[in-house]
Order: C-alpha cells, then structure tokens, then sequence
C-alpha cells in the first residue's frame, strides 16, 4: 500500500469547557440548524460526534466522548483533534476545567477558539471572560492576541455562524490534507457493549476510507466491519477522512483514544490482537507482581 493521494479535509473540532457551560447545547443547536429539513425534529444523535456542512466548508465535531479520546490520544503523543473550541460561560466565567481545557490544547499544539456562551442570560460579561483569559495568556486578537473570541448564544444562536465562520478560518491557515484512496486508520471514539448488537464502537476516520466489509483492528479487538452507521444511525457503506462513524462487528470494547486500522486479512488482524492482550496481560502482570 502506497502513502495514497493527499486531499483537502473537514476540521475535526473538540468542544472543550468546564461543565454547564453549554458544549452539548451549543453542539445541538449547530446540529439542529445543519441538518437537512426533513431529519430535524425526530433524530436522536447516536454518537457524541457528528459532521455538519455549512455555507463556508464541512466541520467534523466531537463532544465529550471527543474529549477522553483526545486525552488518551494526547498521552500518547497522537492527535484527534484539529481545533479546539473553549466553551466559557459570560455569566460564570473561567473555572478550573477552563483552564484544564487551555492546558490540553497548549500542551497537544492544538489552536483555540473562545466561544463565550450564554450572551443572552442576564449578567453575562464577556470582558471579564476576555479578562481572565488573558491573564492565562489566551489573548483576543482585538486585543493584540491571537485567540478570536465569539459571543454566542446556544439558546439564541447569536454568534453561532460567526463561530463556524471562525473554525473554517482557522482550519484554512491548517491547511488540512489526508489521503482517501488507503485503508482506512483513525482513532476509536468511545466503545460500548449494546444487548442486540454486541460491541458498537464510535470510530473517527482519519486517512483513507473505511467501508463495510473491512476486517478492523481496534486497540485489542478486531472484526469484520458488519455494519457502519452515519450519526444519524443511518446506515453507509463508506466512510473517509474526518468523518466520525459506528461501527458493529468487533469482539470486544476497545478503548476511547485507541488507535484502529483496516488490515488486509483477518488472520492478520487476529494475529496482531493477540499478541496485543498478551502483552497486555503481561503488563497487568508484571504490575500486580511489582
Ligand atoms: P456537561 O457536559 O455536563 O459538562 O455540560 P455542558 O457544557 O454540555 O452544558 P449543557 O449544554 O448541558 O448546558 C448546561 C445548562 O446550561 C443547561 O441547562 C442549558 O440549557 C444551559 N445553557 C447552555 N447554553 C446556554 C445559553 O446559551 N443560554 C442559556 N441561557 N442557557 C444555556
Ligand atoms: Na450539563
Ligand atoms: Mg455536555
């Protein structure tokens, strides 16, 4: 297999902030608003990740399941993530996981955009969340820095395209390219076992195209690709790079952050799982004996 054809790609933005401060609300309302009119209403998002085209360009995003995978990812030395968004309410301010969130996207190279949510709420104060970010060195370009931040609303929508026309911006000075035309690699999302299906994992491509049919290795499991599902829960047949997935047919759960890849046989696939709980029970082992 050759290194494949480099072709531009969506951004892969994690939403990033300290709790209640709106990341699911400010993804549904992205969400909600980008669909196509005759899904709205009646979806239930089945992954916390999902793709939206808007006027500018194709966004990918990821929530709080995006979150431990970058986390994993990042120990690691990896990267699940193209941009992060800090989600700051105007009315509360910065707090500790804030602050977490700056350190993770500073220590994994990862550029920021501040959105300061809940404008509309009666005691919001975006000075003061421009205020104390500064004082963290995250700094408004209206203010010599080189942060943009966006007042949004995830109940209005106010400021909510000048935040995705912000994303697409930054995402342009990326430059952001992967080939389509490789086996699929990319990172598992989050994993869980369902009682009908047997293990669903939530899968973001990062190179090439994973299709149904292919044999995936996935941190310590493997399996035929049986069924892949968009993030409606609408099945496909294709997937390619920076767009998030379901997939069914894995033995087992892998990890958030775990790397996956399409290998050519199943025999392959086994081959390397196994040596892979070997070690693993090795290490786990070795620590118990420690
Ligand atoms: P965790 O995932 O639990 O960390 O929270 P979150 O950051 O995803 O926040 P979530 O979207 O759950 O919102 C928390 C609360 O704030 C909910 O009651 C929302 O309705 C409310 N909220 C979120 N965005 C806004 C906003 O723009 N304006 C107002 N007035 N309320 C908001
Ligand atoms: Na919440
Ligand atoms: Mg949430």
């Amino acid at each position: 297999t050759g290194e494949g054809t480099p072709e531009p790609r969506a951004p892969v933005v994690t939403v990033m902030g300290h709790v209640d401060h709106g990341k699911t609300s400010l993804l549904d309302y992205i969400r909600k608003s980008h669909v196509a009119s005759g899904e709205a209403g009646g979806i239930t998002q089945h992954i916390g990740a999902y793709h939206v085209q808007t006027d500018h360009g194709m966004i990918s995003f990821l929530d709080t399941p995006g979150h431990a995978a970058f986390t994993a990812m990042r120990a690691r030395g990896a990267k699940s993530t193209d941009i992060v968004i800090l989600v700051v309410a105007a009315d509360d301010g910065v707090m500790p996981q804030t602050e977490e969130a700056v350190q993770h996207a500073r220590a994994a190279g990862v550029p920021l955009i501040v959105a300061i949510n809940k404008m509309d709420k009666e005691g919001a104060d975006p000075d003061r969340v421009k205020n104390e970010l500064s004082a963290k060195e995250v700094i408004p370009e209206e203010w010599g820095g080189d942060t943009q931040f966006i007042p949004v609303s995830a109940h209005t929508g106010e400021g909510v395209d000048a935040l995705l026309e912000a994303v697409l911006l930054q995402s342009e000075l990326l430059e952001l390219q992967a080939p389509r035309d490789v086996p699929a690699q990319g990172i598992v999302l989050e994993s869980r076992l369902d009682k009908g299906r047997g293990p669903v994992a939530s899968l973001l491509v990062q190179t090439g195209t994973l299709r149904r049919g292919d044999i995936v290795l996935a941190g310590l499991q493997y399996g035929r690709v049986r069924a892949m599902l968009d993030e409606n829960g609408q099945p496909i047949e294709e997937a390619g790079p920076s767009i998030p997935v379901e997939i069914l047919g894995l033995d087992g759960t892998p990890d958030a952050g775990d790397p996956f890849a399409a290998v050519e046989s199943e025999k392959r696939a086994r081959d390397i799982a196994d040596f892979r709980q070997e070690k693993s029970r090795d290490t786990k082992l070795a620590r118990q004996q420690a």
